[in-house]
């Protein structure tokens, strides 16, 4: 019987690339975006079991799309938790409807989709929840402040959840990657908001992380093979939270 995986923003980048790599290794997946085209073309790409299109801020939508894919999965097994957004501003220039909307989705949302999960994983005593966190969170980046503390938040969320769920046989792990080129950053760069080689050059590798890199390590963790990790926040990211 193969295992079944719920991948939230995965009409694009790297939750996309998760998705396929999951399907690959033959696990049913269950996609999640908010542009319908795109996340039907990657649901085809994924042959996945279904998909759903909506806001994930909108909490309606959030208990339709846990409701629908735990029918179509018949139960969520692995649950990544990928949507986020990036916001670059210096904090007094930060709309104050930011600071709701980026909290809720790259924080509340995981939080909220974990509490819905978990009743299926402890009866099944297996489970697999992967967070897409960020460098920014264990570091800090300037002019993204509001960015880097829901980042942060994943941190505890991952470490408490780990030690409430390890005893049901249930693993959490936050994955924060650098530098990727998707459509969250690249516009960055193209309207140079941010000055493309001066990141790099602050990275030691000297380089972007790619999307397969990240997917190949979240395909890991959901893996039978990673029982032993949990609570761990792993950074992907080209040497660049080494200072
Ligand atoms: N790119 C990087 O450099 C980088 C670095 C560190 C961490 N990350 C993290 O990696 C994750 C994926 O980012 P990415 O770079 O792959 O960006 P991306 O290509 O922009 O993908 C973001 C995904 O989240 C979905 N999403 C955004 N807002 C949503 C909402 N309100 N409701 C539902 N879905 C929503 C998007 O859906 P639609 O496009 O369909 O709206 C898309 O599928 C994020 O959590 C991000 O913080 C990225």
């Amino acid at each position: 019987m193969s295992r079944t995986a719920l991948i939230t923003g995965s009409s694009s980048g790297i939750g996309a690339d998760i998705a396929l790599k999951l399907s690959q290794a033959g696990y049913k997946v269950f996609l999640a975006g908010r542009n319908e085209a795109r996340l039907t073309e990657q649901a085809g790409k994924c042959s996945a079991v279904g998909y759903l299109a909506g806001d994930l801020n909108d909490d309606n939508f959030l208990k339709e799309l846990y409701l629908f894919a735990n029918e179509k999965l018949d139960g969520i097994d692995i649950l990544v938790n990928n949507a986020g957004i990036y916001i670059w501003s210096a904090i007094e220039k930060t709309d104050q409807s930011k600071i709701s909307e980026v909290f809720k989705l790259n924080l509340q949302v995981p939080f909220n989709l974990c509490r819905l999960v978990v009743p299926h994983m402890k009866t099944k005593r297996w489970g697999r929840i992967i967070n897409i966190g960020s460098i920014s969170g264990v570091v800090g980046e300037a002019n993204a402040s509001l960015y880097s503390a829901s980042k942060a938040g994943l941190i505890g969320l991952t470490k408490s959840l780990a030690l409430e769920l390890a005893e049901h046989g249930i693993t959490i792990n936050l994955v924060n990657p650098g530098w990727v080129k998707t459509t969250m950053t690249e516009p960055l760069f193209a309207n140079e908001t941010l000055d493309e080689s001066e990141q790099i050059d602050m990275v030691p590798q000297r380089r972007w992380i790619e999307p397969y890199e990240v997917s190949t390590l979240v395909k890991y963790l959901a893996s039978d093979n990673a029982v032993g990790i949990t609570g761990q926040s792993i950074n992907l990211c080209a040497g660049l939270s080494l200072g």
